[in-house]
């Protein structure tokens, strides 16, 4: 499995704002999906291609194009719906799906509400979007979820990641690249990234 943090100094730049607890949720809001698009250009950097043939202007001539399976960009409600705009920008014809899970803060396992695939997910390279993989439970289940429906091929988009997320994934699903911003020191007790940047939900969208 590949993991890589993103060392960008325009993405650490925006992470840096992000982690303020200062920094309002209009710009939260829009620091997530900046992030979240830099990120996905690191994401889909092996996307495979295939030459064809465009007439310019001036000549005939061969260039890459994307080939093979399309995309299915999944984010996990309702943080990793702050993400899907970042994606959306770059991948504009990406089918979407919605996972919804919430964590129970007592056992902090991921409890299913919502989830609704396209139909076609088998057939396509699945992005998986949640800003915070912490314990990493939620996430593991929402790669579970897209494997049982048929997806082969998946990834996951984080912006900060805790060593314990990182290392679920890893055991349970070696096969997912993880493309994140940043891996943080770890998790306190009550389950948050140290020193991550808070509840990501609750400030983009202004709840508490
Ligand atoms: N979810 C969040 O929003 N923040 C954390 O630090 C961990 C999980």
């Amino acid at each position: 499995m590949s993991v890589t943090e993103v060392k960008h100094p325009l993405v650490q730049h925006k992470l840096s704002y992000l982690r303020d607890k200062d920094t309002p949720t209009v710009h939260f809001r829009k620091l997530v999906e900046e992030v979240t698009l830099l990120l996905t250009y690191e994401a889909t950097k092996d996307l495979p291609t295939e030459d064809v043939e465009i007439e310019t202007p001036i000549e005939r001539a061969s260039f890459p194009r994307i080939s093979g399976k399309k995309v299915a960009v999944c984010p996990i409600l309702r943080a990793g719906l702050g993400m899907l705009d970042g994606v959306l920008t770059l991948i504009s014809g990406a089918r979407v799906g919605f996972i919804g899970l919430y964590r129970n803060e007592e056992t902090l396992q991921p409890v299913e509400y919502y989830v609704k695939l396209p139909s076609d997910v088998a057939d396509r390279d699945v992005i998986l979007l949640d800003p915070m993989l912490a314990t990493g439970n939620s996430t593991a289940h929402a790669v579970k979820l897209v494997k049982d429906a048929g997806a082969t091929s998946v990834r996951l988009i984080s912006i900060i990641a805790a060593p314990e997320g990182i290392k679920n994934i890893q055991d349970n699903h070696p096969d997912v690249q993880i493309v994140v911003a940043a891996i943080d020191r770890q998790l306190n007790e009550k389950g948050y990234i140290v020193p991550g940047l808070g509840d990501a939900g609750d400030r983009l969208y202004g709840t508490k």
